[in-house]
């Protein structure tokens, strides 16, 4: 994959998100700016639950608001969140929302995914929805799902919602296409317009096939394909049970 340069740095990345927290507070419609954000959502909640009945804790990588792990909550009530995020206003919305829905305990981490402190082999379930696209070079998404997969219990699922790139140039070009008719059409041009400013100036997407084929790699034993309509894509990634390793 290419080396991508010349976009934002990540305290830039943060200031920006900053100033999006109540675009990233709607539980019922998702974001808006994402094509089938509800769907992809519930997916994974319920992917989730199938795969890991009774998950106990939670890490949601670039939580935002909160959204990912309210959603998980629905199927796993007992379960303790942890909430990383970059954003300091994004953690403080999604501490307090989900400090009112939550009956574990709720840890808040300051910290890019790339530098963050968390203990090993201590999650049942990984989210991280529309964030791994802000990681730059092969060797950030490389290390990025290593470490993912070294905070993984045994046995325990990575889901992952997210904008993607196409491999072929003239298919990736049809795409964008269409997803900026689509926001258009969703959110009106001056929304549509800033939206793939930062798009732009922001977003280093990968695509699904080069992120399954380093997933395997770095040790997932099964990856599979959730959903993928226009630029997004969810699927989910299972760690190898310890009396298989
Ligand atoms: C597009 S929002 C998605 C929020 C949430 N996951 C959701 O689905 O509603 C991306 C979030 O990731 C955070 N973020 C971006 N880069 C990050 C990084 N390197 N480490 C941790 N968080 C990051 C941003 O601050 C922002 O809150």
């Amino acid at each position: 994959m290419q080396e991508n340069t010349g976009k934002r740095s990540v305290a830039e990345i943060g200031r920006y998100f900053d100033g999006e927290v109540e675009r990233f507070s709607d539980l019922g419609r998702g974001q808006a700016s994402i094509k089938d954000a509800r769907l992809m959502m519930d997916l994974l909640a319920e992917t989730a639950s199938a795969l890991v009945p009774g998950a106990r804790s939670i890490l949601d990588i670039g939580c935002g608001a909160g959204n990912q792990t309210l959603n998980l909550l629905r199927v796993f009530p007992p379960a303790d969140c942890t909430l990383l995020d970059i954003s300091s206003a994004m953690l403080e919305r999604a501490r307090e929302r989900v400090g009112r829905a939550a009956a574990g305990r709720i840890t808040s981490v300051e910290s890019d995914l790339r530098t963050a402190s968390l203990p090993r082999e201590s999650f049942d379930v990984i989210v991280a929805a529309a964030v791994l696209h802000h990681l730059r070079d092969d060797g950030d998404w490389s290390r990025a799902f290593e470490k993912i997969h070294s905070l993984l219990k045994p046995g325990g699922v990575l889901l992952v919602s997210d904008l993607i790139r196409h491999e072929n140039p003239k298919v990736e070009a049809l795409f964008k296409v269409r997803y900026e008719a689509f926001l258009r059409e969703a959110l009106g041009d001056a929304e549509a317009e800033r939206i793939m400013r930062s798009v732009a100036e922001s977003d280093t997407p990968s695509p699904l096939e080069y992120q399954f084929a380093l997933l395997r790699k770095v040790g997932f034993r099964e990856v599979g394909l959730l959903h993928k309509n226009l630029v997004f894509g969810a699927y989910y990634a299972v760690k190898q049970t310890a009396s298989r390793n």
